[in-house]
């Protein structure tokens, strides 16, 4: 099981948007995708059309042991799910009173390394709290989502610095890659930003930059990934796309992600 995570230190960036999605382009590629839901705001639980509250949830693993196999949730668009609910900012506090709370995701996961292919965890936007020091240190790769507007690069920089200093301080490994998102071609500013952004990160940079497009924002309230609700939409092929591009990494490295180079021609390019 190859674990990533979503994150940036910004909010609203679209980390959820890209897990969701990302999650059920890989399952209809026939994959096998456990997706984990890190953020108390449990937007990620909603946007697959289900629901933390009423049973167990991930604060049930983190804070009380639960098996992980007792609260992953299947959904229907062929994607597992270990739901978030309020209750999982509790995990905040009793993080303080344990050795080495950070290995809790890692540890737990390992009971369903050999269920699925992948583990997209989606953080929230506090790059720097326990839950996203867990999500690190449980990941083989951070993928640091980046909004392509304003003041974005300087933000994904500072993220950038910030979990990686997380990583050093808890001796975590794992490798960066950056995938850019709210892309509008039509604007020169997102266009000079993703120049700016293959100029920063260079072979870090996904060849996948996903577009700006109301179909993500109408699948998000309709509790239905993008390649279910509009198989044929730009949106859609972003997505494909985009697993495409991790399983000819993954073919292409032998099983090891944070090694392979990347090749400008494997996918369309998105200018
Ligand atoms: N490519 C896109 N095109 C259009 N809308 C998008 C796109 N990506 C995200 N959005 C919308 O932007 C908003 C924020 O996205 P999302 O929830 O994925 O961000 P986030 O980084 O997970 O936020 P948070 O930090 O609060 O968890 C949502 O309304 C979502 O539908
Ligand atoms: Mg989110």
């Amino acid at each position: 099981m190859r674990v990533l995570s979503l994150i940036n230190q910004k909010g609203g960036c679209g980390k959820t948007t890209v897990a969701v999605n990302l999650a059920a382009a890989l399952a209809r590629k026939g994959q096998r995708v456990l997706l984990v839901d890190l953020d108390p705001q449990a937007h990620a639980t909603l946007a697959l059309s289900c629901d933390g509250e009423a049973g167990l949830s991930l604060r049930d693993v983190l804070v009380a042991q639960k098996p992980v196999r007792r609260v992953i949730q299947r959904t229907r668009f062929g994607v597992d799910l270990l739901p978030a609910a309020s209750n999982l900012a509790e995990f905040e506090e009793t993080s303080a009173r344990m050795l080495k709370p950070e290995n809790t995701l890692r540890d737990a996961l390992t009971a369903v390394a050999r269920d699925y292919d992948w583990a997209l965890l989606d953080c929230p936007a506090r790059a720097d709290g326990v839950l996203s020091a867990n999500a690190l240190r449980a990941s083989s790769v951070a993928i640091l989502v980046v909004e392509t507007g304003a003041f974005a690069l300087q933000g994904a920089v500072r993220a950038r610095r910030i979990f990686e200093s997380t990583a050093r301080a808890q001796g975590s490994r794992f490798d960066t890659r950056v995938l850019g998102t709210l892309f509008d071609r039509r604007t020169k500013c997102g266009r000079e930003l993703l120049l700016a952004m293959h100029a920063r990160f260079g072979r870090d940079m996904f060849d996948t930059v996903i577009r700006e497009s109301v179909k993500l924002r109408e699948s998000a309230a309709r509790g239905t990934p993008v390649p279910f609700l509009a198989p044929r939409s730009g949106a859609a092929d972003d997505f494909a796309s985009l697993a495409e591009e991790l399983l000819v990494l993954r073919l292409a490295e032998g099983h090891d992600l944070s090694d392979a180079p990347v090749t400008k021609s494997r996918v369309r390019a998105p200018l």
